[in-house]
């Protein structure tokens, strides 16, 4: 192992450059030199790419971010070109491993989430070295406990939950937080069970509002004359579909959520009497610092990921399974999405708590 190739992929989140950085150090003990390709695969395709040295990633542990950039846009086996004024899709694949060779390098390792470890698993399939690294503030990647990014999302969501709680407890007002959570309602999950939320609406339990405001109706017969409801992006009523805020034609990701928050709140306001205000937490949640789990997690992966590279564990993937890293095959973390169970423990534990899912 003289050389290998790194890149992060898909939206970016807290803790890539501590991966990036663990790589770098880990790689250099062992006389391993370090090419890490900028934006994603599209550096990969275009042949964009840095020399990582340690003295390239001093000071990057605690910055949010990647320093090697990212995109979720580039496929390259579906890669977005203009041809003649025209919007074309080209297979550049073949582009990449090009690139790969041109390189040397024994191995790529790939940081990112489904999407780009789905890429990085069709790479896998045509005889590129591949390792994987499990990156999503979302935390629905199959075959690991949790991705690095995840708990600082949920670090931030909770602070504006306690932030949101003393402003509704002084306007008697229902707030509502709407957090990102696409398909996996995991960030509103446990932010609302970290930061005392009296309701949670994610993807996996369609609700009603009905069941929602009897809830705040009878928190306002205890005498708590407001509450706090987090929603997941992806949330949707019963027999409803999820709020689509944009689509944008030719986009590999065309459909763009948000909007629930909004659009339950003047229902919420007619049904319970109480005046309600929305917040949309937005990128915040994937922007600044690691969390000091966060940089652990981080870390672990990183150094895994080299590890890995050593012993020509290649089309795995670094996994969190109970407190051990372990290698798992990349083909089972990305097929299919990690959802929040109905039935399961954290969905108990938050109903014994009295939150209500609308459901
Ligand atoms: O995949 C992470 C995620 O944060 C989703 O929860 C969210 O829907 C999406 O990224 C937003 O992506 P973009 O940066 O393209 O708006």
């Amino acid at each position: 192992m003289r050389r290998i190739g790194i890149l992060t992929g898909g939206g970016d989140c807290p803790g890539l450059n501590a991966v990036i950085r663990a790589v770098v150090k880990t790689a250099d003990e062992h006389g391993i030199e370090v090419i890490g390709f900028k934006d994603g695969f599209r550096g990969a395709v275009v042949n964009e790419y840095l020399r990582l040295t340690p003295a390239e990633v001093v000071g990057i542990l605690i910055k949010g971010g990647t320093i090697l950039g990212s995109t979720n846009r580039d496929n390259p086996f579906h890669f977005r070109m203009e041809k003649s004024g025209e919007t074309v899709y080209i297979d550049r694949s073949a582009d990449v491993i090009r690139n790969l060779h041109h390189h040397n390098l024994d191995c790529l390792i790939v940081i990112g989430g489904d999407g780009t470890l789905s890429c990085a698993r069709d790479f896998m399939r045509m005889g590129v070295k591949i390792i994987g690294v499990p990156k999503t503030i979302d935390n629905d990647l199959k075959a690991t406990d949790l991705t690095f990014g995840f708990m600082t999302a949920v670090d931030t969501a909770t602070d504006a939950l306690e932030k949101l709680h003393t402003t509704a407890e002084s306007h008697h007002r229902i707030m509502i937080l709407e957090v990102m959570g696409r398909y996996a309602g995991w960030i509103a999950l446990q932010s609302g069970i970290a930061g005392g939320a009296d309701v949670v609406l994610i993807p996996e339990i369609p609700f009603s509002l009905e069941q929602v405001a009897e809830k705040i109706r009878q928190r306002k017969e205890r005498g708590r004359s407001f509450s706090i409801v987090v929603v997941a992006e992806g949330a949707k009523p019963v027999g409803g579909e999820m709020t689509v805020s944009r689509v944008v034609q030719g986009s590999p990701d065309p459909v763009r959520l948000g909007g629930i928050g909004n659009s339950i709140s003047a229902a919420l306001e007619e049904l319970t009497g109480l005046e309600t205000r929305v917040t949309v937490l937005g990128h915040l949640q994937r922007g600044g610092k690691p969390s000091a789990y966060d940089r652990i997690l981080a870390s672990r992966y990183g150094v895994a990921a080299v590890e890995m590279a050593r012993r020509g564990a290649f089309g795995m993937m670094a996994a969190l399974q109970g407190t051990e890293i372990v290698a798992v095959p990349l083909e089972e973390a990305v097929d299919g999405l990690r959802k929040v169970s109905p039935t399961g423990q954290l969905v108990t534990t938050a109903r014994s708590l009295g939150i209500c899912f609308g459901a």
